[in-house]
């Protein structure tokens, strides 16, 4: 049965890490005859350009057909002036909520090789393997009313609202179970519950489920503290599940103790494991075009895809075994070099991962 796989390279580095993450699909598919047929599509500020929309009708139904979606990224100063509601970001934020990819599963992981790249000490992230849950589809993202409003005294409010009901937190709160089921068994839930009454329901309804799964031991932390601990001491942690906009960041703060927010893939699933898959990093338009972004969060990207949307652990196996006989072998982006050490561009860094997969 062969199935659909929509590319959307998008903005900045977006098609340069896209072209080399696409080599590695095509080089698997064939390799594991894996029978995927791949289309591409424009999102974000491409698609602004073109159709004058961040996310054409023709993309979201392209979106919608296909059994899996690989993302670049998103955005640039060419549209930052746009009013939000058609800015690029609402391209990927409305495929995330169309599409219902409530799910988004952030895993850091240190490569051994990569430790010295790692802004903090050795010995406090070496063996570092955490899995951030992240609600993707409401909380203050997307929740109404938001606006800037002018008030009767003539100063203009921005306002945004931080809603959850329980149906989402469970839903998110299940995956994140699940996951923690499969890996050490431990599940720490990040929120704000000692201000913000969204997230005391969210605590309450994380503490139902333990009930569900005894194998796993829930902890409670508060946003802030687990800000800090992932700097202090981030191997406590196994599996991080939050909200929406919390988990933005952590994110990005769990990146950078791996070496570089340049390494972390990212798989946003639905109900039914259909997911879309994207780095975590933006599309850093300062770089853009040069041919020096690291490809290799997108290429893991499609590890991720072809584990959970296709089914292929052999295949994924294979990519993730690729990227780290290509670190041993010595490759660096300029995101990964140490100083004074010579890095490659982004085609480099991909053919080192196609020519490591072709020796295995
Ligand atoms: C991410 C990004 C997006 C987000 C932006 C580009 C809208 O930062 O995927 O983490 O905030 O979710
Ligand atoms: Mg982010």
């Amino acid at each position: 049965m062969s199935r659909d796989i929509l590319i959307l390279p998008g903005d900045g580095i977006g098609p340069e890490i896209v072209a080399e993450a696409r080599k590695v699909l095509e080089w698997v598919n064939e390799r594991y005859s894996l029978d995927l047929v791949l289309h591409e599509g424009l999102v974000g500020g491409a698609a602004i350009d073109a159709h004058g929309v961040p996310l054409p009708d023709q993309t979201l139904q392209a979106a919608r057909k296909a059994d899996a979606i690989l993302l670049g990224a998103v955005g640039g100063p060419k549209w930052d002036k746009l009013e939000t509601a058609i800015r690029p970001e609402k391209g990927l934020l409305g495929l995330r909520s169309q599409l219902e990819l409530f799910a988004n599963l952030r895993p850091a992981i240190l490569y051994p090789q990569l430790a010295a790249a790692s802004s903090l000490k050795p010995e406090v992230v070496s063996g570092l393997d955490i899995l951030i849950v992240r609600e993707l589809t409401g909380g203050i993202y997307f929740g109404q009313p938001r606006g800037i409003r002018t008030l009767d005294s003539g100063i203009r409010q921005g306002y945004n609202t931080y809603v959850y009901d329980e149906n989402e937190i469970e839903r998110i709160g299940r995956v994140a179970f699940e996951a923690a089921r499969k890996r050490q068994g431990r599940l720490c839930s990040v929120d704000k519950a000692n201000v913000l009454e969204v997230t005391v329901l969210w605590r309450e309804v994380m503490d139902r489920l333990a009930s569900e799964y005894p194998d796993v031991e829930l902890s409670h932390m508060y946003v802030d503290n687990a800000a800090m601990q992932l700097v202090r001491a981030p191997k406590q942690f196994d599996v991080l599940v939050t909200g929406n906009m919390f988990g933005d960041i952590l994110s990005d703060e769990a990146a950078m103790l791996t070496g570089s927010i340049g390494m972390l893939p990212s798989a946003s699933l639905d109900r039914n494991n259909k997911g879309m898959y994207e780095p975590c990093h933006g599309s850093a338009p300062d770089i853009a075009g040069q041919g020096v972004a690291n490809p290799l969060a997108t290429i893991l990207s499609v590890a991720m895809m072809l584990r959970y949307s296709v089914g292929s652990n052999e295949a994924a196996d294979a990519i993730e075994a690729a990227v780290s006989r290509a670190l041993d072998a010595g490759y660096r982006t300029a995101d990964l070099a140490e100083a004074g050490v010579s890095s490659v561009g982004t085609r480099e860094m991909g053919q080192a991962v196609l020519d490591a997969l072709a020796e295995a």
